[in-house]
């Protein structure tokens, strides 16, 4: 059944190669899961050397463990380890791709000027797409010279696993582009839903309420420990400051921003985030509260 309001299938385009901007945490996995189940090359390319080689060091680690787990055969995984390249050269790397994603900090200006960068490089035809968390695709695009082949394509973290790809649909973007989206998605083994180009999407905007509600009680003076196992009844697959971790209090952080920038009275900024995101600390260590963190709320509080 074709999921709702994904255009007819006929009109999808074949991807052949992928190019994935950024080489961190999400778009190495992204270079991944494009790679084994499309069986496609996928090239990563970040600012430099050190960090590409990193991305890529991630996806051989992780096929290394997929084949420990007995989930790929070594026939299989060697294909894959050949798929998946790195080059700080853009031009090089992405001339012949037919889907750019970009995984990049998340900040409108630093995504338009991506976007700039691989329009120069890239073939109009090629489909662009964003995993921004909480940004306006369609701001996104407006000064393309092909807006109408930019998408959003919003992955969940851990992406091997996490099953709901959200497609957003920018005010330019046409319905090959969508068609293609919906497509890849299936390859992909993914659930697709189209949502608005609303801030934060659909997910994302829950996310925040819930992270906010975890921070304002530490606000108001919950100890962290409490923060964290309250919830334990409810059989969470993790508890809060998990799966903060997992997110990235600066991602977190950053959703945040974007909801707070466009609901003011709705999200707030709490003083916990902000430390705890201009601290830099992990908030968990070994699976228990860091005492950093403890300590850094503690001193702050009056
Ligand atoms: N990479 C690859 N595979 C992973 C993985 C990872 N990082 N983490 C877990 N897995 C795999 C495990 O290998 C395991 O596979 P197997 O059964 O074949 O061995 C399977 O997932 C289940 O893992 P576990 O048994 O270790 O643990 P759980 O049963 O607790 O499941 C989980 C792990 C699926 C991650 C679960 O804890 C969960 O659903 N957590 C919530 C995650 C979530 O909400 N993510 C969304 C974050 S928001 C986001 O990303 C949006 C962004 O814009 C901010």
């Amino acid at each position: 059944k074709r999921p709702a309001g994904a255009p007819d299938r006929s009109l999808a385009r074949d991807v052949g190669k992928v190019g994935v901007v950024g080489a961190g945490l999400m778009a190495s996995q992204l270079a991944l899961l494009f790679a084994r189940r499309l069986e496609v090359p996928v090239v990563i390319t970040d600012l430099d050397q050190e960090r590409v080689d990193k991305g890529l060091a991630y996806v051989q680690a992780e096929i290394a463990k997929s084949v420990a787990k007995g989930r790929l055969t070594e026939l299989k995984a060697a294909k894959l380890r050949t798929l998946v390249t790195g080059t700080v050269d853009k031009a090089a790397g992405f001339a012949d791709a037919d889907f750019v994603i970009e995984a990049v900090f998340e900040e409108l200006g630093v995504k338009k000027k991506v976007w700039a960068e691989i329009e120069e490089i890239v073939s109009p035809e090629t489909i662009l797409a964003t995993n921004t968390s909480s940004l306006s695709v369609s701001a996104m695009g407006a000064d393309l010279k092909h807006p109408e082949r930019l998408v959003g394509f919003h992955f969940f973290n851990p992406v091997a696993v996490m099953p709901l790809l959200e497609i957003i649909r920018a005010e330019h973007t046409n319905d090959v582009t969508l068609a293609t989206a919906f497509a890849l998605g299936k390859q992909l083994k993914k659930s697709c839903v189209l949502v608005k180009d609303a801030p934060a999407f659909v997910f994302n905007r829950i996310l925040t309420r819930f992270f906010g509600e975890i921070y304002n009680a530490i606000d108001l003076g919950t100890p962290l420990e409490v923060a964290n196992t309250a919830l334990d009844p409810l059989g969470l697959p993790m508890r809060p400051l998990e799966l903060l971790q997992l997110v990235g209090p600066a991602v977190a952080a950053h959703v945040g921003k974007t909801m707070h920038v466009a609901y003011p009275e709705r999200f707030k900024v709490s003083p916990s985030m902000e430390k705890i995101v201009a601290a830099g600390q992990p908030l968990l260590v070994d699976d228990e509260i860091n005492p950093a963190v403890v300590e850094l709320l503690a001193g702050g509080q009056t």
